[in-house]
Parts: structure tokens; sequence; C-alpha cells
């Protein structure tokens, strides 16, 4: 099925969901975007996006964003994992029951095709330097278990119901638009935002964990593909990272050369159900995808924080 149908973008308002919905835009494909807002942000779109202000569990939301679409990217969610061990509860209806709540809405509505953000996080701790899609899953959080569950109930709905799936399993993706001023915005958002402030950055445990950090411009085209150029994409699930990892402390280094100055380091408790080593086999998505992501962390983390400069961050 590669249809010429709109793509509704769930959490599209979002900081990966905006930029698949400018990319779809760009590729002549028309996104729709249904976001509750909660996180997500109108400035993150471009104004002639069509935004659906409603929860994308809401079944009555669905006849309009539902119209001559052919996919569905789900990117709602509660994304922030230590949130989730604060509001197990939360998560569960925004990380899992809203899974089901689409498959209803394909369902309903005719709408053959889901592509899933699934995470690295269902890995838990391998023991192993890469995490591949045929390893045992662990998932050591309400996040990373809602979002197993989630892959779970995905492959059931493609066997039982005939839904095409794709599941993609992000490892640690950064960028422009991920809220600055969230706690539970991700590492290099935390980073850059009190580093280009000059205060000082803080590293839980030891600095060493490892991380598959991959920039979001390059996980929105492999989105994009998956939920318009369906025939190459296994159903299984498909790690989007890029192969290679680098500890806290590296990170850091990267900063100081972009920034010119040694960044001030406190150092804090490891959190709970921390991850420690993360990095993804990448084989299976270069033989969907025909390629791996690129951006090097260097020129991602540029343009990260150039975004950040920008005054309407500020
Ligand atoms: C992240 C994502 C999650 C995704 C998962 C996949 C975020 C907020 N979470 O979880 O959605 O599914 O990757 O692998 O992007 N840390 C510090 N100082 C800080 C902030 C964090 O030292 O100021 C440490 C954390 O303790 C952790 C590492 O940095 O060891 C990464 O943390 P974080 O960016 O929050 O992401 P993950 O927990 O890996």
């Amino acid at each position: 099925m590669n249809g010429s149908g709109s793509v509704v973008v769930t959490g599209g308002a979002g900081f990966i969901g905006s930029h698949v919905a400018s990319l779809l835009q760009q590729r002549d494909r028309q996104p729709i975007v249904l976001d509750n807002l909660q996180s997500g942000n109108p400035s993150n779109l471009q104004r002639d996006v069509p935004l659906i202000v409603d929860d994308a569990g809401r079944i009555d939301a669905w006849p309009t964003a539902a119209r001559n679409a052919s996919a569905i990217v789900h990117l709602a969610a509660m994304p922030a994992v230590q949130d989730t061990v604060e509001r197990p509860l939360e998560s569960h209806t925004a990380n899992f029951v809203l899974t089901q709540h689409l498959v209803e809405a394909a369902r309903r509505y005719g709408i053959p095709r889901i592509v899933y953000a699934s995470t690295a996080a269902v890995y838990g701790n391998t023991g192993q330097a890469e995490q591949h899609e045929d390893d045992a899953t662990d998932p050591l959080t309400p996040y990373a278990i809602d979002k197993h569950a989630g892959e779970r109930y995905l492959r059931f709905a493609a066997e039982q119901y005939g839904l095409e799936t794709v599941t993609l399993r992000f490892f640690n993706v950064y960028g422009p638009r991920q809220n600055p001023s969230s706690p539970y915005s991700g590492v290099l958002t935390q980073f850059s935002s009190r580093l280009i402030r000059n205060q000082p950055i803080v590293i839980y445990g030891d600095g060493q964990q490892t991380r598959d950090f991959v920039y979001v411009g390059d996980v929105a085209q492999v989105v994009v593909d998956a939920a318009t150029q369906a025939s190459r994409w296994p159903a299984g699930p498909i790690n989007v990272g890029t192969g290679t990892s680098v500890d806290l402390l590296q990170v850091v280094g990267v900063f100081s050369d972009l920034l010119g100055r040694a960044p001030q380091v406190q150092h804090e408790p490891a959190r709970t159900g921390d991850v420690r080593d993360s990095k993804a086999n990448v084989d299976r998505l270069h033989a969907a995808w025909g390629n791996t992501p690129q951006t090097s962390l260097r020129d991602g983390l540029h343009a990260l924080i150039d975004w950040m400069q920008t005054p309407a961050q500020g």
C-alpha cells in the first residue's frame, strides 16, 4: 500500500510529531495533526497544517481526522521515563490504552496502516554492548512496560484484524523543539538549555552510562517512509538509532568544543530504572529503509543550540 491519502499524526504538535508533519508536507503528503496539546504546542507547526485539538483516544475525534487517511503515525505519549515512575497510572492510559483506542479507530474508519513509536527502553539492561530486535526484552519502568504492551497489542491487531503495522523502537531522539522548560526533557535538551544560560549541568550517576543519540530530522525521515512506503517495512520491531553510542562524559566534551568552554558539572545519584548502556543494532533498519541515520552528534547539537538561541525560545 503506497497510497496517496493523508497521514494522521497523533502527538503531531509535539517534538518528534511536528518534524514528521513538516516532512510529510515537504513530500506533498497531507498531515492531519491530532494532539490534545498537553505537551505539544501549535507554534511547532506551520500555519497550514490541519490541527485537531483533541485526545487521540476519543473516538469522536476521528471522523474528521480519518477522512481519506491511509496511515496513522502514533506519536502521542507520555514519553519521559521518570515522569511515568512518578505517575504510573497516567502512563498506562497514555502509553498503552491510547494505543488500543487507535487500533479501534483504524478498524472503524478503515485506515490500513499504523506506525507505532516504541522505545529502546523495552530492552532494559541487556548487559550487551548493543541491542538487537531479537534480544529478550526486560522493560524496567511503567513507560517501558506500557510501550512494550503496545507493541504486543499491535502484533495482535496485525494478526487478528489484518492491519499493517510498523513498530519503531526509538533510541534517544534529540534536536530542536523538545520543550526546554520541561524537567523531563531528554538529557541533551537539559544540557543545552542550562549551558546557554551559563548554568551547571547535572549528571545522574557516574556519567559513564551510554546512549545512542539519534537526530530528530533523521527519525522523521524514517517515520515518513514507514508511513508512506509500506511495502519494504516488516511488521516486527525495528531499532531506530545510529548504531553508535557515547557516554555522558563524552557528550560534555562535545559541548565544550561547541561552546568553547568547559561546562560546570554537578553529580547526583543515579535515577531509578536508569538503563546503563544503550546502542542500536541497525541492520534491520538498514534493510528496511536502505540507509541509517547520518547526522553527527556535533551537527545535531549545533542545530539544537541554534534553535534554543532563537528569540522565540528565550
Ligand atoms: C530516553 C527518552 C525516552 C526514550 C528512551 C529510549 C527522553 C526524555 N526520554 O530515555 O522517551 O524512549 O530514551 O532509549 O528523551 N541524565 C543526566 N542529567 C540530566 C538528564 C538526564 O545525567 O539532566 C541522564 C539520565 O539519568 C540517563 C541519561 O542521562 O542516564 C539519559 O536520560 P534521558 O535523556 O532522560 O533519557 P532516557 O532515560 O535514556
